[in-house]
C-alpha cells in the first residue's frame, strides 16, 4: 500500500512538500511528486509530525471492559494521532506476570491500530511489598521496558532501590506515581485555599515532591533509570532541575490536564475534575508549561483514565480519580503551549513523540521526518477549531473535563507503518 501526502509542512516549517509513503516507510520527500498508483491525500497547509507516543494510558482490559477495551482505547489513540501507547498495569488481573503482559501485547497487535506496549507492575499485585518478575516480563514476547505501579506509589525505599537496580540490568525504566501515602490519607483535592473553602481533605504538593526527591537520590545512587509520572507541582520541577543538573538518570511527564486546568474548577463539585494527582494552582500550571518548554519536564503523557458513569457521576469523595485524554491531548497542548508560543510544532514533536519514544526505548517511533524512516505519522490541521463532545469519542467512557470547550488544532490523519489508521475523525481498521 502506498500513499502520497500532498502539500504538507514538515514540523510546520518551510515550504510545502509532498511525502510519498511506500512499504511502511517514507520513500520520498519533494515538490510535486508523481503519485503513481498511491492513494493521494490532499493536505495543503497541514502540519506533519511523527506519530505520538503516550507513556501513560489506562486501557482497562482485562477487567473493566465496560469502561474501555484495548480495541476502543486503540481507536481513541489513533484518532488522537498516537502510533504507540503504554498500557498501565492496574488492570484486573494486574499486569504483573508474563501471561497478562503477553495477553495485552497480542490483543494490541490483533487490533492493529496502534502499538500497545504493556507496562509491567513493579510489585506483585501493586501491593508494594514484593518485587514482581521484572526479568520474566522483560524477556517475554511483550518485551516490557517500562514498569510502574501507577495508581499506587512504590513507597518502600528498599523496593524502589532494587527496582532501579533491575532497570539498569534490563535496560528498562521505572515509572513512579509519586505520592507519599501517609501524607495523602483521605486526600480529595490539592491542599490549599480552594480545598479549605470547600471542606475537602488536602493532597499536599510535598507528598509528590518528597517521593520525587527521594527517588532522584536513589536513581543517582543506583545508576538506574527513573521516570516521574504526571508531574503536578512547582516544587517537583525544582527537584527535577536540580537532579538533572547533577546527572541523574531521570525523565518526567506532564499531563494535558495539568497544563490547562486548575483547582478553581472544584467549586462545581463535579467529579469529572477529580484526578490523582489533583489539579493544582495557576502558579503550578505556569511552572509546568515553562518546564515542558525548557525540557526539565521531558514529555506529555495523557494518563487517559476511563471511568464508568456510576464511578464518576456520584458524590465527590466516592468518585474515582481520572479523566480521558487520548483524543484531546494534541489540542490541549496546542492551546497551552503553541498558542502561547512556548513551543513551536517542532517542539510539539519533541514532547509528544521523540522524547517519549527515547524514554521507552522504541527504535521505530519518534523518528525524524526523512526519507527511509518508518512512516509512523500524525497529520495536524493547525487552523482547526472544534468543540469537545465526550459522547462522540471512540472511548467507551465519556469522562472528559474538556466537555464543551472550544480547542485549537486537530489531528486529521494518523499512519502506523504506512497504513492509515485514522482519517478525518474516522478510524480506518
Ligand atoms: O487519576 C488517576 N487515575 N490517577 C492514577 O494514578 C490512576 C488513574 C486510574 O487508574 O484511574
Ligand atoms: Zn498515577
Amino acid at each position: 500500500m502506498s500513499a502520497l501526502l500532498r502539500g504538507v509542512l514538515l514540523y510546520g516549517e518551510g515550504e510545502p512538500v509532498d511525502v510519498l509513503i511506500e512499504d511502511g516507510v517514507i520513500s520520498r520527500i519533494g515538490a510535486e511528486l508523481d503519485a503513481g498508483d498511491a492513494e493521494v491525500v490532499e493536505a495543503q497547509g497541514k502540519v506533519l509530525l511523527p506519530g505520538f507516543v503516550d507513556l501513560h494510558t489506562h486501557l482497562r482490559e482485562p477487567g473493566r471492559e465496560d469502561t474501555e477495551t484495548i480495541a476502543t482505547g486503540s481507536a481513541a489513540a489513533a484518532l488522537g494521532g498516537y502510533t504507540a501507547v503504554f498500557a498501565m498495569a492496574n488492570t484486573d488481573p494486574i499486569a504483573d506476570t508474563q501471561l497478562v503482559v503477553e495477553h495485552v501485547w497480542r490483543k494490541g497487535q490483533e487490533v492493529g491500530l496502534v502499538d500497545v506496549h504493556p507496562v509491567g507492575a513493579v510489585t506483585v499485585g501493586l501491593k508494594g511489598d514484593k518485587l514482581a518478575e521484572l526479568g520474566t516480563m522483560a524477556r517475554s514476547e511483550a518485551g516490557v521496558r517500562v514498569f510502574s505501579d501507577d495508581g499506587h506509589c512504590v513507597h518502600d525505599p528498599l523496593l524502589m532501590r532494587r527496582a532501579l537496580e533491575y532497570s539498569k540490568a534490563l535496560d528498562a525504566v521505572i515509572a513512579q506515581h509519586a505520592e507519599e501515602p501517609k501524607l495523602t490519607v483521605g486526600a480529595q483535592a490539592n491542599e490549599g485555599e480552594v480545598a479549605s473553602r470547600l471542606g475537602l481533605a488536602g493532597w499536599p504538593a510535598v507528598a509528590e515532591e518528597a517521593i520525587v526527591a527521594r527517588d532522584c537520590l536513589l536513581a543517582k545512587h543506583t545508576g538506574g533509570r527513573l521516570h516521574v509520572c504526571h508531574v503536578s507541582t512547582t516544587g517537583t520541577v525544582d527537584v527535577l532541575r536540580w537532579a538533572k543538573a547533577r546527572g541523574t538518570g531521570v525523565s518526567a511527564e506532564v499531563t494535558p490536564h495539568h497544563l490547562l486546568l486548575t483547582d478553581d474548577l472544584l467549586a462545581s463539585y463535579d467529579p469529572v475534575n477529580k484526578v490523582n494527582p489533583p489539579l493544582r494552582t495557576s502558579v503550578d500550571v505556569q511552572a509546568l508549561r515553562a518546564a515542558l518548554a525548557e525540557g526539565v519536564v521531558d514529555c506529555v503523557a495523557t494518563d487517559h483514565a476511563p471511568h464508568a458513569p456510576q464511578d464518576k457521576d456520584c458524590e465527590w469523595s466516592s468518585a474515582r480519580p481520572g479523566m480521558l485524554g487520548l483524543q484531546t491531548a494534541l489540542s490541549v497542548v496546542a492551546q497551552t503551549m503553541v498558542v502561547t508560543e512556548l513551543l513551536d510544532w517542532r517542539g510539539v514533536a519533541r514532547v509528544m513523540s521523540e522524547r517519549p519514544a527515547q524514554i521507552a526505548g522504541l527504535p521505530d517511533q519518534g523518528r525524524p521526518l526523512a526519507e527511509g524512516e518508518p512512516a509512523n505519522l500524525a497529520l495536524v490541521d493547525p487552523d482547526a477549531r472544534w468543540t469537545v463532545r465526550g459522547a462522540d469519542f471512540a472511548s467507551i467512557s465519556d469522562n472528559t473535563p474538556f466537555e464543551g470547550m472550544e480547542l485549537p488544532a486537530r489531528v486529521v490523519l494518523t499512519m502506523l507503518r504506512g497504513r492509515i489508521t485514522a482519517h478525518e475523525g474516522k478510524v480506518c481498521g
